[in-house]
């Protein structure tokens, strides 16, 4: 095409617009950016929390900030400064504070959420009318439009890390939220009942099933079973990228635990140096325990335990363990039960062998 001709149809398209907007209607302008990209152009940045600083932080925040009535939590929010909202496009992670005594009321909403213990112990969570202890490790669901509320009975201050889809939800247009009539709602007969039922992970109760495809019924993933099956997986040869990955998964059905995002736990052992890969979708990890190194989009995150560090969609990393390093615990939360129910799922691996090259820290 000529240049001539490339003119008159910008000319064209521009003259076309005001007609166009008065019937609510636009063509594509020479200046839009472009709809269409050869690979996905994230604006989410990589980024690497410290604990360092964020223990002092939630210090403050568990002293200076009232935890508010009527559903509302005292959160320290992970944003991304390259996103409007949220820690990555999917998700929103913060880390929830909860002193001795102190009742974090009930509510419910259509974003979908999960508590992982970072520190402490004694609370307890009731989630449509089962109810769970909160102690560190331990993972507790709350699918979408469950009622939940969380009661701290022990003695020290907690933090947990709260992760919901609002992201998402907040992008489709689908936030629903409600307080419930009172501070806490009444807990079951039989308070731990889905965990009672499904809770082994290997025998259920004959003939249960999920009420709907994607549905888990079960609410509770306590520290001390997951950790026992990552010594389990630990005997399988190692995965190329994350050494030892185990997710949890949903008892009924055997997919991931939730529909939209997929928590995972990893086990990196000492002289461990992972494959780079680049996947769509975003990452959040937690370190539990250990230190180690992962570069992300060539940002080296030297990280430690109580450290949060998360990947951007399509941007290539990889993990690394020093040889006296010792072995690392991670958390982990993606979105990839969403891209793969939308079929967007897709990943490249680099040529085994090839290291993306350890750059120096930035701050
Ligand atoms: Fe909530």
């Amino acid at each position: 095409m000529s240049e001539s001709t490339t003119m008159s149809d910008a000319a064209a398209r521009q003259a076309l617009q005001a007609d166009l907007a008065r019937v609510y209607c636009r063509v594509h302008q020479p200046d839009d950016p472009p709809l269409f990209t050869r690979e996905p152009n994230s604006t989410m940045v990589p980024l690497h929390w410290r604990w360092s600083e964020l223990g002092p932080l939630l210090d403050r925040l568990g002293a200076e900030i009232a935890i508010g009535s009527g559903g509302q939590r005292r959160t320290l929010r992970l944003s991304n400064p390259g996103l409007p909202y949220g820690t990555t496009p999917t998700f929103w992670a913060s880390i929830q504070v909860i002193q001795p005594g102190e009742v974090a009321e009930a509510h419910r909403h259509t974003a979908s959420a999960f508590r992982f213990i970072m520190q402490g112990s004694g609370a307890t969570t009731t989630v449509n009318g089962e109810n769970y202890p909160m102690n560190e490790g331990d993972l507790v669901l709350t699918p979408p439009w469950a009622w939940h509320d969380h009661v701290h009975g022990g003695s020290q201050q907690m933090i947990w890390l709260d992760v919901l889809d609002i992201s998402l939800v907040r992008s489709m247009h689908a936030v629903f939220f409600e307080p419930f009539t009172g501070a806490t709602q009444p807990v079951d007969a039989v308070p731990d009942h889905s965990y009672r039922a499904l809770g082994s992970g290997i025998m259920r109760p004959p003939r249960v099933g999920a009420p709907a495809p994607g549905f888990n019924p079960l609410l509770a993933y306590p520290a001390d079973r997951a950790l026992t099956a990552l010594d389990l997986a630990a005997g399988l040869a190692p995965d190329p990228f994350d050494d030892v990955v185990l997710e949890y998964q949903n008892p009924v059905d055997g997919g991931p635990a939730m529909k939209v995002m997929s928590m995972k736990l990893l086990k990196l052992r000492a002289g461990f140096q992972g494959q780079a890969r680049r996947q769509v979708g975003s990452k959040l990890y937690y370190v539990c325990k250990g230190q180690g190194t992962t570069v992300v989009a060539g940002r080296r995150f030297d990280w430690k335990a109580g450290d949060f560090f998360v990947v951007p969609p399509w941007c290539w990393h990889e993990h690394a363990m020093h040889a006296a390093s010792g072995e690392a615990v991670l958390f982990q939360v993606d979105d990839t039960p969403a891209m793969d129910a939308l079929g967007y799922y897709r990943e490249q691996a680099a040529a085994a062998g090839t290291s993306l090259g350890h750059h120096k820290e930035n701050a």
